[in-house]
Parts: C-alpha cells; sequence; structure tokens
C-alpha cells in the first residue's frame, strides 16, 4: 500500500493539534523538529505495514492518530543523553559491526542479587571485555510462577525483589558510560494473568475485549490445535490453558503467559507504549521474544506468518522514529529458513543464531564437521547491516533447530540423528562425555531438548581432562565466524549443572533451572589460578577474546568456508586482503592433519594468532592438529 506525502503530512498536524491542546506550540520545538524529520523518513514504511495489518478496521484513522501521538510522547520524555545516542547511532549505523563487540547474559539475582549488586560487577563485565549486557527479563512478575521473569504483570516495574525502575536506568546509564549496552527484553507475544489487563480481560472490562485468546468451550481451541505444535507439553498438552470459570485462554508457552491478540490494533498501540517505554530506560538492543508465535491464523501452525513479520517491522519503523539509537534482536528458534527472514535492517538487525549453537554441540557429539562446515558456507552471510549474536549456550534448552534438507545430503535421516543427539547429550549414549538433562521430552512426537551448562555438557564433570579444550573449541567458533560472540554468564569459569532446582516447587519441572545456578564465587575468585579449570577457560577466552578485539579481519560478519579435506576439521577465512585469517578447528579428541595442497593461495610461513607468536608455521608441509585445537592464521598477503 502506498502512502501519499499528503497522508503522512495530514497525520502529523492531526497529532500535533492533539499536543499543543495541551501543551502549546509544537511548531518550532527541538523535540518535534526531530521528531518529524523522522517521521517523515519512516512514515511510509510504518503505514505500510501497518495498513497491512489493520487498515480495514473501522476507526483506522484514529488508531494511526493515537499511536504516533503515544510516540511523540515517549520521545518527548527520552532522557536527553539518550537522544544524544540516537544522533550518534544514526550516523555510525554500523557500529554493532565491531571486532570489540562482546556480549553477555545473566539473571541478574542469580549473578548479583539485585541490581545494585549487578552495578558493582560492572568492574568485572570490563574485565571480561563485555560491550553488550542481557539483563534477563526484570519486570514485575508472578511470584513464584514467572518463567524466569518471561511472564510479564508490568512492564513499567521492576520485581521489588531486584530493586525499583530508577535503579535499572541508574544501571543502564553506569553501563552505558563504561561503552556497555544494556540489552533488554522485550516479551510481547504473551503477558502474565496478573497483568493488568489480563485481570481487566478476565473480568469482562470492555477496553480489554480482545486483547487476548479467551474462548467459552474447546471449540476454536480445538481447531487451532489441529494444526499448532505443543511448546511445552509439559505444561500443558496443546496451546491452551483453561481458566478457573471453565473458559479457555491461548498459552503458547506456561499456562500463566497469555497470548496476546494482535489482530486487535489496541494490543498493537498498547504494546508501542511499553515498547517505547522500554527504549527510554536505556536499552540498546531489544530482545524480540518469540517472534515465530505472534500472529494467529486458523488453519496454520501460528507460526513465522507474514503478519508476525508485518507487525516487527511496524515496531522497528516507530522505533526508528521515536528512539532510533536501539536495534531489535530476533529470537527465532525455528527452521532455520525461517530464523532469516526476521532479519534485516527494516525488521531485526541481530538475531540469535541458533544453528550454530546446535551444530556446534552436534558436531562435538559426531567428531564430524560435515553440517557445520555446510551451514557456515551457505546460511552464515547476512546483509552487511545486520549481524548474528552467536552463542554457544543461553538461559534456555538446546533444540536440534537443523534443516533435515541439509542433513540428507550427507544421508543423515534428521529425526533418527536427534534422538542420537538426545541421547548423547543426556548420557543415554555409550562413551559420552557429556552430562545434560532431558527438556520437556515428548514421547509422542519424539521430540526432546537438552538443558545442561556449556561444562557440564562438555565434560567437566566427570573431570575428563580434554573438557577445557572442547569448552574453548565451541567458544573459538562463536567469536571468530562472524557478528557478536554472546557469553553465557558462568560459562567463562566453568559453572556445573546445579540439581537444587528441584527443591523448588516453582522451578521443579523446568529442567533449564539446571543450568541456571547462582554465580559460583569460587570459581570467579580462581579465575586468574590456571592450575585450576575456571582458570583455564578462562585464560583461553580471554586470550581468545583480545586476539579478535585488535585483529582488523574480525570486524563484521562475512565469511568464507574452506575446505581442509579432513572430515573433523573445520574451515574457513574471515577479512580480505588487508587482514585475513584462516580458522581451523579440529573437532575430534585425536590428532588430525591437513595436507598441503590445500594451503597453496595461503603464504608459506604463517603465525598462529592463539599460538607463540615466535613460532612460524610452514604450510608447505600440511599441518597437523592437536585433540580439540584451534588456530587463527595470519594469512594477510
Ligand atoms: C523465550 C524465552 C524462554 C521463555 C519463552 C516464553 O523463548 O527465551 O525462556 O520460556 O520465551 O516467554
Ligand atoms: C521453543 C520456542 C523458543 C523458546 C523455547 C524455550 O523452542 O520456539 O522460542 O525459546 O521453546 O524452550
Amino acid at each position: 500500500m502506498l502512502t501519499s506525502n499528503l497522508e503522512t503530512t495530514n497525520l502529523l498536524s492531526a497529532v500535533e493539534k492533539q499536543v499543543t491542546s495541551t501543551s502549546g506550540s509544537q511548531t518550532f520545538s527541538q523535540d518535534w523538529l526531530a521528531f518529524s524529520d523522522r517521521f517523515n523518513k519512516f512514515a511510509p514504511k510504518l503505514l505500510e505495514e501497518l495498513g497491512h495489518l489493520y487498515g480495514h478496521k473501522e476507526q483506522y484513522k484514529a488508531f494511526l492518530v493515537d499511536l504516533i501521538l503515544v510516540a511523540y510522547q515517549s520521545f518527548q520524555i527520552r532522557p536527553a543523553d539518550l537522544k544524544a545516542l540516537d544522533k550518534q547511532r544514526e550516523m555510525h549505523p554500523q557500529w554493532f559491526q565491531s571486532k570489540k563487540m562482546l556480549g553477555g547474559v545473566c539473571y541478574i539475582d542469580l549473578f548479583a542479587g539485585d541490581l545494585r549488586g549487578l552495578q558493582a560487577q560492572i568492574p568485572y563485565f570490563k574485565e571480561l571485555g563485555l560491550t553488550y549486557l542481557h539483563l534477563m527479563p526484570p519486570y514485575k512478575c508472578p511470584v513464584p510462577n514467572s518463567d524466569g521473569g518471561y511472564a510479564v504483570s508490568s512492564y513499567r516495574e521492576v520485581s521489588p525483589s531486584l530493586g525499583t525502575m530508577a535503579d535499572l536506568r541508574e544501571f543502564a546509564a553506569a553501563l552505558r558510560k563504561e561503552g556497555i549496552s544494556l540489552v533488554l527484553d522485550f516479551i510481547f507475544n504473551h503477558t502474565s494473568d496478573e497483568h493488568e489487563w489480563a485481570i481487566g480481560a478476565l473480568a469482562g472490562k470492555p477496553q480489554y475485549d480482545d486483547f487476548y485468546y479467551i474462548f467459552p468451550d474447546r471449540k476454536m481451541p480445538d481447531a487451532y490445535d489441529n494444526t499448532l505444535r505443543e511448546i511445552f507439553p509439559d505444561a500443558h498438552p496443546g496451546s491452551f490453558s483453561q481458566l478457573a470459570d471453565g473458559r479457555w485462554v491461548w498459552t503458547t508457552f506456561n499456562s500463566f503467559q497469555w497470548d496476546l491478540n494482535y489482530s486487535n490494533p489496541a494490543v498493537f498501540k498498547a504494546m508501542a507504549g511499553e515498547m517505547l517505554a522500554i527504549a527510554n530506560i536505556g536499552a540498546e538492543f531489544l530482545r524480540m521474544d518469540a517472534v515465530a508465535f505472534v500472529w494467529k491464523q486458523l488453519g496454520t501452525t501460528c507460526e513465522n506468518l507474514p503478519q508476525a513479520h508485518g507487525l516487527i517491522r511496524a515496531f522497528s519503523a516507530l522505533v526508528r522514529i521515536a528512539a532510533p539509537a536501539m536495534l531489535f534482536k530476533s529470537e527465532a528458534i525455528v527452521h532455520p529458513d525461517d530464523v532469516v527472514k526476521y532479519i534485516s535492517p527494516e525488521e531485526c538487525q541481530v538475531a540469535y543464531n541458533p544453528l550454530q549453537m546446535a551444530l556446534l554441540w552436534n558436531t562435538l557429539a559426531t567428531r564430524e564437521v560435515n553440517l557445520l562446515q555446510q551451514a557456515l558456507e551457505e546460511r552464515h552471510n547476512l546483509h552487511p547491516d545486520t549481524a548474528w549474536v552467536n552463542y554457544v549456550r543461553s538461559h534456555d534448552d538446546i533444540g536440534w533447530t537443523f534443516a533435515d534438507e541439509d542433513a540428507i545430503k550427507f544421508g543423515i535421516n534428521g529425526y533418527d540423528h536427534r534422538q542420537f543427539l538426545n541421547r548423547f547429550y543426556v548420557n543415554r549414549f555409550d562413551g559420552s562425555f557429556a552430562r545434560g538433562v532431558p527438556f520437556q521430552d515428548n514421547p509422542a512426537t519424539g521430540d526432546c531438548r537438552i538443558s545442561g551448562t556449556c561444562a557440564s555438557l562438555a565434560g567437566v564433570s566427570q573431570g575428563d581432562h580434554l573438557a577445557v579444550k572442547r569448552i574453548l573449541l565451541l567458544h573459538s567458533v562463536v567469536l571468530s565466524s562472524g557478528g557478536i560472540p554472546l557469553i553465557y554468564m558462568g560459562d567463562e569459569v566453568g559453572t556445573l549443572n546445579d540439581s537444587n532446582y528441584v527443591d523448588d516447587v516453582a522451578k521443579a519441572d523446568d529442567s533449564r533451572w539446571v543450568h541456571r545456578s547462582k554465580r559460583v564465587k569460587l570459581l570467579y575468585d580462581s579465575r586468574h589460578d590456571q592450575s585450576t579449570v575456571a582458570g583455564q577457560i578462562y585464560a583461553g577466552l580471554q586470550q581468545m577474546i583480545v586476539q579478535r578485539s585488535t585483529c582488523e579481519a574480525f570486524e563484521g560478519g562475512q565469511l568464507t568456508g574452506f575446505r581442509t579435506g579432513n572430515a573433523s576439521v573445520l574451515g574457513y577465512q574471515r577479512g580480505t586482503d588487508g587482514s585475513k585469517v584462516l580458522v581451523l578447528a579440529n573437532f575430534s579428541e585425536f590428532e588430525q592433519y591437513c595436507s598441503p595442497e590445500i594451503f597453496s593461495a595461503m603464504p608459506s610461513d604463517v603465525n598462529d594468532l592463539l599460538g607463540n607468536s615466535l613460532v612460524t608455521l610452514p604450510l608447505r608441509q600440511g599441518l597437523t592438529l592437536m585433540a580439540y585445537q584451534v588456530v587463527w592464521l595470519n594469512v594477510s598477503i
């Protein structure tokens, strides 16, 4: 749908009229000028997307005026330092492609008790080299059932046990001062059942009519369930939960997480207000939670529908207008073809890379790099204004989200292979080094995912002497393949599974808590002592982090595959002629040899950025890699 300039101008003057009636003339105010400038630039996109979603609704025009008013009002109260950051980021839109970018993620309570405690950890975050910190959701949520903060009762309040909104703002500013960008979640697929909208909807308040999907009986839930995938089968079969009064409500995840109804424009407007309020706290990346599920349509899987993309692009356009320093990060843990559809300069500029994550663990189990090599060669490169967030572990489970079509090219049957991986990682496979725990084991479909910390999955639990090497190997790919590497706090010092969660009724039936343990002081205290496992992991990571941040080749996200001719050795190149690095990674516990022919286009003697700088490697003799060894060869010409 094309939008004429006239329409844009009319909208803007309708909004101005409304603001003027309460606070005097806007026309020449700084805020109005900045806002209208950006509005004129991004309104066509915003209106195009909203037109598709809601253009047919009654009162569409009034909805638009209200929405833009919400955007302007939140821009007006946006703190001055964030407005300055807006301008700066507009001038350097590729800032997040820097080789210095490094992410971390933690729970506030588990890592440091509360926000004040976390603020005291900023020197540690700097020591590690972080430039990005994702706090697990700090918002008010039901107690004790909160899905780790992913059931939000108010986006405008901080959970009292963590601190106040003022603490969160202060924390954001303190991070920003140290060059660390705050990442917060936008949990927009659902709210908790204790959110005032949910309470209002349940009580039949007309303004919350159609905020959620509530049905009088099983007729519609059954009709939808026919084509839906079960996401949390342990919590409830299907995607609906029964209310005390007998009605049914859509709950993709837990029964206390009610899915919002975005076919209702009032929901879009209300959530846009919450989103911009989060932006004004100082979030520089907004983690778009559970993007795949936000639009529903009968007869479909209700995942990854085109309208879900339109919705996110509309939110994104609003952000460009009212809080442009903030970028979106998508959390789509789905088929790789679907994952990339969320990534574009106009939708989510960065995205979790669940395929790389899953295939790293796959490769460690099989010792064959085939699938990972293929994924890097065929599915890694993105639009240059966007980036992957590469990670080894997150707060969630590991799902085997590779494409069956990709696997079959190597004669691998996806279903059988997933069964093998599940057995391998939950220690039901002879000789496995991993000690994971099943998550949402679904005997009906054979589906199962894996919980466990990086260290426990890599073999530290049994004192396996190769475990540290495995951990460093996985992180080496995340740190060198291009995009923003993300460390799950605790992994950098080898935190093990913590089974105490089973004693907590609110956590007992969710095995993901096994890898959500408190910060283990002892491990952090020994991080500089290389006689400890924590110290060895920490030192190995530090070396890679420092090398990466100083080597031009690691800028940006583009990569070129490099075939090593050895089934256990992964290969790829980063950078261009000025600065070029060849990464080789041995995924087996045995020595592996790469023969000289593969290096014919390389300089004859090279340095390994991860090795002794005085030793040059004569590539004309081929190269032998030790068990799980990784080299970052400087092959600049
Ligand atoms: C996201 C979160 C996960 C949560 C789910 C429901 O996937 O990462 O922890 O359970 O959304 O909000
Ligand atoms: C499903 C969802 C994903 C969520 C995960 C939590 O895989 O697709 O969004 O993070 O469940 O386990």
